[in-house]
């Protein structure tokens, strides 16, 4: 029993379900194809249980360092077991409520891989033996962990992050191979259990796409939470041995460790689609889309992370909304067509510890772009809930010359909670002065980002401008 709808969504992550939802929220009929569970790589295998259990881990750090609150407590065990317990439950309320979501938007999940086709000049798309027609087709089929040439990933000694969530047992040692998101995330949630990490980054410097400043400070944290790392080096060979891992790298160093997880990227997911029978261009794997997330094929469009640029769920969110938008302007039922998402006005954020937050613009970006920039660093020493969180790090701002803030970048505990009121100022063109007249509430991490545009704006308070 095939079918025909309006709109059919091929995966149901962050992006592909957010179209689904607005889609239907237009009044579209709507399909969901679906291979394995609503809610994608992020619920079940990405963000929510990584963070679930980087909050475990904080709270190993704070039973550990509780002495330094005046609270003494001794870690018992770490039992990986509960920490994927509570994770799993997390997911398992998250996936419940979305699914309901599903049902009472009347959207249709077909369960099955989902390969395109054309049906009498209309896209369309095959589920086992069955066709269904879509007068407009979503690709979201998002991105999978990807390996490098050679090294043979056998889920137990040679890992990805989708399997070290389910490991049945903390490692003594790990090498963390890349620096990246991924693996300075999983690096400190391990280092916080006790395992002794080392991180193996080919560039010179940790998350690479973050300014500069916060990988040096970030890098300072780790080593001060004896993470070790090597960066700017390659990896030659790796090979499992009985006892783990071995590591040569090109400059001849030997590493050895029990576990090996493999944080190198993450890569598009398009090769069993059918793209290129559908006449769909790719560009490395990814789907080439104009600015309005249309493929190369009329009435076809693409999301999240098969779209070029920040892999983030809710960039995916955004487009899934974007994309829904799109069809029904061009549908006349909705008048004003969409804003384009532009990945510069997506926050960012690391949840390792310290945690990164960052919108817009680094230095470098901002020089390079206007020939010059104002730049103002407000350490968090000076900030009063920073002080009482026992955290170090900084809020940066960039400045186009005499212009608006492009750029906000912060490293600490809890800086997470701040992105929100960074993004409204780059987002909004703010100028220091407009921010350095809000009242910023005491004591909170908020003031941090109060003072820094009170610096800026040429009137400091707790601060040298
Ligand atoms: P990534 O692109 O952030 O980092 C990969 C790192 O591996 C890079 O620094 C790269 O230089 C390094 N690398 C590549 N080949 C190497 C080699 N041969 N030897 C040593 N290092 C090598 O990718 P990652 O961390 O795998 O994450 C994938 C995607 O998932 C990213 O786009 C990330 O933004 C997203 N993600 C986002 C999260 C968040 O927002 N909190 C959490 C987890 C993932």
């Amino acid at each position: 029993m095939g079918g025909s709808f309006d709109v059919i969504v091929l995966g149901a992550g962050s992006g592909g379900y957010a179209c689904a939802f607005r889609a239907a929220q237009l009044a579209f009929t709507v399909a969901l194809v679906e291979q394995d569970k609503v809610g994608g790589t992020c619920l079940h295998r990405g963000c929510i249980p990584t963070k679930a259990m980087l909050h475990a881990a904080e709270v190993a750090d704070s039973v550990r360092n509780g002495s330094q609150f005046g609270v003494h407590a001794a870690i018992d065990k770490i039992d990986l077991a509960g920490v994927v317990s509570y994770a799993d439950g997390v997911v398992g309320r998250i996936y419940k409520g979305l699914s309901g979501l599903v049902s009472s938007y009347g959207i249709r999940v077909i369960q099955g891989a989902g390969r395109l086709t054309q049906d009498h000049g209309r896209p369309a798309v095959i589920v086992g033996d069955q066709t269904y027609q879509a007068t407009h087709l979503v690709l979201a089929t998002g991105s999978h962990p990807r390996s490098l040439p050679g090294l043979q990933i056998d889920g137990t000694k040679i890992i990805t992050s989708e399997q070290a969530l389910r490991l049945d047992r903390l490692p003594g040692s790990a090498i963390v191979l890349g620096g990246g998101v991924i693996g300075v995330e999983f690096a400190s949630a391990w280092r916080s259990f006790g395992v002794n990490v080392t991180i193996v980054e080919a560039l010179p410097r940790l998350v690479s796409g973050e300014d500069a400043s916060i990988s040096a400070a970030l890098e300072r944290a780790f080593r001060r939470r004896q993470i070790n790392l090597v960066v700017g080096a390659a990896m030659s060979t790796c090979q499992s041995t009985e006892s783990g891992v071995r590591m040569e790298l090109a400059d001849g160093q030997v590493l050895e460790a029990e576990l090996m997880l493999v944080a190198v990227g993450r890569g598009p997911q398009t090769s069993d689609l059918g793209c290129q029978e559908a006449g769909i261009e790719l560009d490395d794997g990814f789907v080439r889309v104009n600015e309005r997330l249309e493929t190369s094929v009329p009435r076809v469009y693409a999301v999240g992370d098969l779209v070029r640029g920040l892999q983030l769920a809710h960039r995916g969110f955004t487009h899934g909304i974007f994309v829904a938008e799109e069809i029904a302007q061009q549908a006349g039922v909705l008048e004003q067509a969409p804003t384009p998402i532009v990945d510069a006005d997506v926050p960012r954020v690391t949840y390792c510890d310290p945690e990164i937050a960052s919108i817009g613009l680094s230095e470098d970006e901002a020089r390079t772009r206007f020939g010059d920039a104002a730049t103002f660093t407000y350490d968090l020493t000076g900030n009063g809930k920073s002080q009482i969180l026992k955290t170090r790090g900084f809020v940066k701002l960039v400045r186009q010359p005499d212009g608006p803030v492009v750029g906000v970048h912060m490293i600490g505990a809890r800086v997470s909670e701040l992105v929100g009121e960074a993004q409204l100022i780059t987002n909004w063109d703010a100028f220091p002065s407009d921010v350095a007249g809000l009242i910023h509430a005491h004591p909170t991490q908020s003031e941090a980002l109060g003072e820094a545009h009170l610096a800026l704006a040429g009137k400091p308070l707790h601060s040298h401008g």
